[in-house]
C-alpha cells in the first residue's frame, strides 16, 4: 500500500497540525502494510495566498526540519519538496481541465479563504484542489492520512479520479482517505468551537510546535472552557473542555472515557495544569530535535533522496497520462 501526505509551509506548524496529521504519519511509518510512504512540503499550495519570498523559504526549511524532529524516520519516508517535482504543476493543470468551476467554487476550504483576500482571491486558491488531487493521483496512492479538514478535498479527488478513468480508460487508483479518529480536528484555544489553525490572527488561539514551553503552558492554561465546572466529553456544551481532553487523550495516548473517569472529581485548574505539562512533554523533545536538525546537512540528504524517488515514480506516471490524453508525440 502507497501513502502520501503534505502539509503547507505556510507559518507556524501547529498542534493541531502535529495531531491531526504529522503523529499519524509517525504512526504509520513503522506499518508493514505500508510499502511505500511520501511526505512533501505543499510549497505550491503556499503560493496560493500571497507570500513573503524569504519567509516561504526560511518555513519550507522550517517544515522539514519539523517532519524530522517529531519522528518521520527517512529510512522509512521519502520526503520532498512539492516544486521540485515538476510532474504535479504538469498533472494539476490536466486535472484543472477535467474539473468544473462549480465542483471548486462549492470547497468550504475556498469559501473560507476567500473572505479573508485582501488583494484579491487569485485563481489558484480556487483550483488548488486540482493541483491537491495530482499531488495525489500522481502516485497511485491508495490513502492520504489528513485531518478531518481535508475530507472534501479527497473527496474532489476521488471524483476526478474516476472521471478521468472513465474518459481516458484506467489511469489512477481511486485513493482512500485516512482520518484517525482522535485529533483529526484540534479546536482553537480561544475559541473553541473553531478550528485550531495556524493562520488566525490571535496566537492565544494555537500552539505552535516551537512556541517556547512557558508559553506554550500559560496558553493551556487560559484555554477558554465554561463555567459548569465539570470535566466531561461533550462538543456541543462543553467544547473547551473536550478539545481539552482531545488534545490530553493524544499526547498520553489514553482513552478520553479513562480521562473523564481520571478527572472526574478534579477543578479545571488541576486539569489544565496537566495537559499544559503533557504538551510540554510531548514538545520539549520535539524542539530540541528541531534545534539539532535546522542547520544541519542532514536536511539537503533527505530532500536530494525523496526528490529523486518522488522524481522517478512521478515521470513515468506523467508520461502515460499525457499519452492517454494525446498530448504531444507518442513516447513508449
Ligand atoms: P495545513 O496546515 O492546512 O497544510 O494542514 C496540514 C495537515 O494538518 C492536514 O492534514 C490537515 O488536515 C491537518 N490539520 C490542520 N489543522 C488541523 C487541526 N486544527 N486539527 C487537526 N488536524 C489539522
Ligand atoms: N491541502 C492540504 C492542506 O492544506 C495540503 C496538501 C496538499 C495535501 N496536497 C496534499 C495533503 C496531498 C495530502 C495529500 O492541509
Amino acid at each position: 500500500m502507497r501513502l502520501i501526505s503534505g502539509i503547507q509551509p505556510s507559518g507556524n506548524i501547529t498542534l493541531g497540525n502535529y495531531l491531526g496529521a504529522i503523529k499519524n504519519f509517525v504512526k504509520l511509518q513503522d506499518r508493514e502494510d505500508i510499502t511505500d510512504f511520501l511526505v512533501f512540503v505543499a510549497d505550491m499550495h503556499a503560493i496560493t495566498v500571497p507570500q513573503d519570498k524569504q519567509a516561504l523559504r526560511q518555513n519550507i526549511k522550517s517544515l522539514v526540519a519539523t517532519y524530522l524532529a517529531c519522528g518521520l524516520n527517512p529510512e522509512k519516508v521519502h520526503i520532498f519538496i512539492q516544486s521540485e517535482v515538476p510532474a504535479h504543476a504538469q498533472l494539476g493543470w490536466i486535472l484543472q481541465c477535467n474539473g468544473y468551476i462549480g465542483e471548486l467554487e462549492r470547497m468550504t476550504q475556498f469559501k473560507d479563504k476567500k473572505e479573508k483576500q485582501v488583494a484579491g482571491v487569485s485563481v489558484g486558491l480556487l483550483t488548488y484542489p486540482s493541483l491537491m488531487a495530482g499531488d495525489i493521483l500522481l502516485y497511485d496512492s491508495d490513502a492520504v492520512p489528513v485531518g478531518q479538514d481535508q475530507k472534501q478535498h479527497l473527496e474532489l479527488t476521488r471524483t476526478l479520479a474516476e472521471r478521468f478513468n472513465n474518459k481516458y480508460g484506467d489511469t489512477f487508483v481511486v485513493p482512500e482517505p485516512f482520518i484517525a479518529e482522535a485529533g483529526a480536528k484540534v479546536m482553537s484555544l480561544t475559541e473553541p468551537t473553531k478550528k485550531m489553525s495556524k493562520s488566525d490572527p490571535n496566537p492565544k488561539a494555537y500552539i505552535a510546535l516551537l512556541d517556547d514551553i512557558n508559553i506554550v503552558k500559560k496558553k493551556i492554561r487560559s484555554a477558554v472552557t465554561d463555567s459548569d465546572g465539570k470535566i466531561a466529553y461533550d462538543t456541543v456544551n462543553k467544547p473547551g473542555i473536550s478539545n481539552l481532553l482531545t488534545i490530553l487523550s493524544c499526547v498520553t495516548n489514553t482513552s478520553i472515557k479513562d480521562l473523564v473517569e481520571k478527572y472526574k472529581d478534579s477543578n479545571y485548574q488541576q486539569f489544565k495544569d496537566d495537559v499544559a505539562n503533557a504538551v510540554a512533554l510531548e514538545l520539549e523533545p520535539i524542539q530540541k530535535r528541531y534545534n539539532e536538525l535546522i542547520n544541519s546537512p542532514k536536511l539537503d540528504e533527505v530532500l536530494n533522496e525523496g526528490r529523486d524517488y518522488a522524481n522517478y515514480l512521478a515521470n513515468k506516471k506523467i508520461a502515460k497520462v499525457y499519452n492517454k490524453v494525446g498530448l504531444g508525440r507518442k513516447t513508449k
